[in-house]
C-alpha cells in the first residue's frame, strides 16, 4: 500500500515536471513570436541618394551585368531564376525596398523552385534604384503595374 502511494507520488511529480517544461516552452515560443516582428522591423533597407532620378537605360546595363544571368536578358527568367515580368513582382507585391533587400541580403526561395537568390555584391543602393526603374518600365510595357 505504502509503495503504491509512493509510486503515484513519483508519477504526479514527473507530470508536474512535464507541465512545467511545457509552460516554459510555451513562454519561449510566445517570446520568440513577439520579438520576431520587432527584429523584422529593424531591418535596414538601403536607401538611394536623395534626389536621385533613376535612369532605366543605366539600369538596363546594370541588370544585364548583374541580374540577367538568373532573371533572363529580357526579364523573362531562365533555368536559374524567375521572370521579373510576372504579377508576383508588380510594385504592390514587391515594392522597391524588396529589390534593395534582395540584392543586399539575397532572398530565400519562397515563390519558386529555383533555390535561394544569393546576395549580389558590388552594387550601390543607387545602382539598385536604376535597375528597379528599368524593371518597372519593362513591367509597365508588359501591362504589369
Ligand atoms: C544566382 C541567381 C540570381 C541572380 C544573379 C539574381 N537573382 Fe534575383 N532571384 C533569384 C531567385 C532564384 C529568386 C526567387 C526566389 C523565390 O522567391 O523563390 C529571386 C528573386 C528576386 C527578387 C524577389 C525577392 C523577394 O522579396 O521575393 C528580386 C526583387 C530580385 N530577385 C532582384 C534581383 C536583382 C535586381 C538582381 C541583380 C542585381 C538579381 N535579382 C540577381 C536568383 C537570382
Amino acid at each position: 500500500m505504502k509503495q503504491s502511494f509512493n509510486q503515484s507520488l513519483t508519477i504526479s511529480d514527473s507530470h508536474r515536471n512535464t507541465r512545467l517544461q511545457l509552460c516554459l516552452l510555451t513562454l519561449l515560443i510566445v517570446a520568440a513570436a513577439i520579438s520576431l516582428p520587432v527584429a523584422a522591423q529593424s531591418i535596414q533597407v538601403p536607401q538611394p541618394s536623395p534626389g536621385l532620378m533613376p535612369n532605366p537605360a543605366a539600369g538596363k546595363a546594370l541588370f544585364e551585368k548583374s541580374c540577367a544571368s538568373c532573371h533572363g536578358a529580357n526579364l523573362q527568367g531562365n533555368d536559374k531564376g524567375p521572370p521579373m515580368l510576372n504579377r508576383i513582382y508588380e510594385p504592390s507585391h514587391h515594392g522597391d525596398a524588396a529589390f534593395q533587400l534582395a540584392v543586399k541580403n539575397g532572398s530565400r526561395a519562397h515563390h519558386w523552385k529555383f533555390g535561394d537568390m544569393p546576395p549580389v555584391p558590388g552594387l550601390t543602393p543607387d545602382d539598385v534604384a536604376q535597375i528597379t526603374a528599368y524593371v518597372r518600365l519593362e513591367q509597365r510595357k508588359a501591362g504589369i503595374q
